[in-house]
């Protein structure tokens, strides 16, 4: 037996305010799309802005259903209407995510285990990291430089 250890590296920013322009502008993004969320069942809005190759922007946000398991976050929203309206740029290179509580609030949001296991097959892709901005509590920010990185032992055909 041999114990083996893994380490992730992150950067954390003190605000929004902290990050590049490009990154600013992304959460922003973010933060919009949390308005257009469809989430009457948990109240909990999840707004997702994707970065494109060639600079532009898709977002997404989560949209729930009665039958619950049939609704959606708004990471794989996001990146499955990117791939499905610009498959000619399946080429991302950051992801902002963000989270509106049911008082309104801001709040920390990172994606599921299912949304990381989606990324990580557009990551692969793509074949260069995408980068994961998650906003934390008291408007930190928290970037991990790819998908793999959220992801250790993944599953791949
Ligand atoms: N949700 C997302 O959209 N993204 C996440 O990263 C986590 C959870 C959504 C799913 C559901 O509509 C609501 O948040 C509560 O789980």
């Amino acid at each position: 037996m041999t114990e083996k250890t893994l380490t992730i590296n992150y950067k954390e920013y003190a605000t929004i305010d902290a990050l590049s322009d490009a990154d600013k502008e992304l959460m922003h993004r973010a933060i919009s799309a949390a308005d257009g969320a469809y989430a009457p069942y948990s109240r909990f809005h999840v707004g997702a802005a994707l970065r494109l190759a060639d600079g532009s922007v898709v977002t997404g946000n989560n949209q729930e259903n009665a039958a619950f398991p049939s609704g959606l976050c708004a990471e794989r929203t996001a990146i499955f209407a990117a791939s499905a309206q610009r498959p000619d740029m399946r080429d991302y290179t950051a992801l902002a995510i963000v989270g509106r509580n049911a008082a309104g609030e801001l709040c920390e949001a990172s994606p599921c285990g299912a949304c990381r296991q989606v990324l990580l097959e557009y990551e692969r892709l793509q074949g260069h990291p995408l980068r994961v901005l998650c906003l934390l509590q008291e408007g930190r920010v928290r970037e991990t430089g790819s998908v793999a990185d959220l992801m250790p032992f993944s599953f791949s055909l």
